[in-house]
C-alpha cells in the first residue's frame, strides 16, 4: 500500500520514533527492504536519488517498487531524493511518488526557498509531500551548518512538510577525520522554532564489522567513519522523524557479494549471489529499523 511520507513522518515525530529512508537503485535492494520492513512490521520509506534513477530508469524504478508495495501489507512510501530541479519533481509526481525533496540547498536562502515552493506548488497539487534542505552536508567538516531561526523563516515562506537540515554529519563512509562531531544542541534548538519533522542526511554509521569483512575479501576501504548511533538515537529524541541510510546498505550488499564469490567460486549463477546479499542488506535494514524505535509500527 502506498502512502504519503506527511502523516508518517508527522506520527513519528509526536511519537519520538524515526523511520530511516533507505535509497535504492535496483530489485534486490528494493525486495531486501520490503523484506526487511515485512518482518520488523514497520512502515517503509524507500528513495530514489537522479543518479539512481538514470541508471535504472524512471519508469523501471518506480513499477518495482510499486508493484512490491502491491503485494506487500505495510504502508510504503517512494520518495525522491536529492532531487535537484522542478523537471525531476514534474516527473515523479506525475507517475505517483508519494514524496519529493527538492534540494536546493546550494542557492542561497532567499532562492533555495522560491524553488521549494514552486516544488511545493506542484507536489501538493498531487497530494505528494515535500522535503527540502537548508544547510549544507559537505565533506569532513566543510559543512555550513543549519541556523534554527533561518530554518523556520524558510518553513514558513516555503510551506514544505519536512526539513533536512545539516547538524554536521556527511554522507559516504569517510564522514569525519577524526572524532564525529554532531551539533545536537543545534538540533535542538532548530527543533524549538520548527515544527515540521526534521530530516538527517549522511546518517549510516558505517559498521566497523562490515567495512572488516568486505576488507577481509579484497577490498581497500581504509579509514571510514560514520555516525554513531547513540547521537542518532539522540537526534531521534530532539525531532528527527526521517534518517537516511544509504551507504550501511551499499557496504552490506557488496560486502556479501565479495563473500559470497570466494566461499563459491565455482557459483555463476548471479541469482544466489544476488540473493545472498540481498540478506545482508535485509539484515542491516531490520537492525536501523530496530535501533530507531520504527518496529512494530506499521499500524501507527
Ligand atoms: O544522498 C546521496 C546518496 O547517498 C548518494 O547518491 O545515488 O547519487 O550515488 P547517488
Ligand atoms: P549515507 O551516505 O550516510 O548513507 O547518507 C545517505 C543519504 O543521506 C541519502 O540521501
Ligand atoms: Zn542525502
Amino acid at each position: 500500500m502506498f502512502v504519503s511520507s506527511k502523516s508518517l513522518l508527522e506520527k513519528a515525530r509526536e511519537k519520538h520514533y524515526a523511520l530511516p529512508a533507505f535509497n535504492t537503485s535496483n530489485l534486490e535492494m528494493s525486495k531486501a527492504l520490503f523484506g526487511a520492513a515485512e518482518q520488523m512490521k514497520a512502515p517503509l520509506l524507500v528513495q530514489t536519488t537522479p543518479s539512481s534513477i538514470e541508471y535504472a530508469g524512471l519508469e523501471s524504478i518506480f513499477s518495482i517498487i510499486k508493484t512490491l508495495s502491491k503485494n506487500s501489507k505495510i504502508p510504503a512510501c517512494i520518495h525522491l531524493d536529492h532531487g535537484r530541479d522542478l523537471g525531476l519533481v514534474k516527473r515523479c509526481t506525475a507517475l505517483g511518488y508519494k514524496s519529493v525533496m527538492i534540494d536546493a540547498s546550494r542557492l542561497p536562502f532567499n532562492k533555495n526557498a522560491a524553488l521549494t515552493r514552486k516544488a511545493v506548488k506542484i507536489a501538493h497539487w498531487r497530494g505528494c509531500s515535500v522535503e527540502a534542505e537548508l544547510g549544507s552536508l559537505g565533506r569532513l567538516g566543510k559543512a555550513s551548518l543549519t541556523d534554527a531561526s533561518q530554518a523556520r523563516l524558510f518553513v514558513k515562506k516555503t510551506g514544505c512538510d519536512s526539513l533536512a537540515v545539516a547538524i554536521g554529519t556527511s554522507h559516504g563512509a569517510y564522514k569525519f577525520k577524526g572524532k564525529p562531531k554532531i551539533d545536537l544542541e543545534r538540533l535542538r534548538e532548530i527543533s524549538e522554532l520548527v515544527s515540521v519533522p526534521l530530516v538527517l542526511h549522511g546518517a549510516s554509521s558505517v559498521d566497523k564489522k562490515l567495512v572488516k569483512k568486505a576488507n577481509r575479501y579484497g577490498a581497500k576501504l581504509g579509514h571510514t567513519a560514520g555516525v554513531p548511533m547513540k547521537d542518532l538515537k539522540r537526534a531521534i529524541k530532539l525531532g528527527a522523524a526521517k534518517i537516511n541510510i544509504d551507504t550501511d546498505l551499499r557496504l552490506a550488499f557488496t560486502a556479501a557479494l565479495r563473500e559470497f564469490h570466494a566461499k563459491n567460486p565455482k557459483d555463476f549463477d548471479p541469482r544466489n549471489a544476488l540473493e545472498f546479499a540481498g540478506q545482508s542488506v535485509k539484515k542491516v535494514a531490520a537492525e536501523k529499523i530496530r535501533a530507531f524505535g520504527a518496529k512494530n509500527r506499521a499500524r501507527g
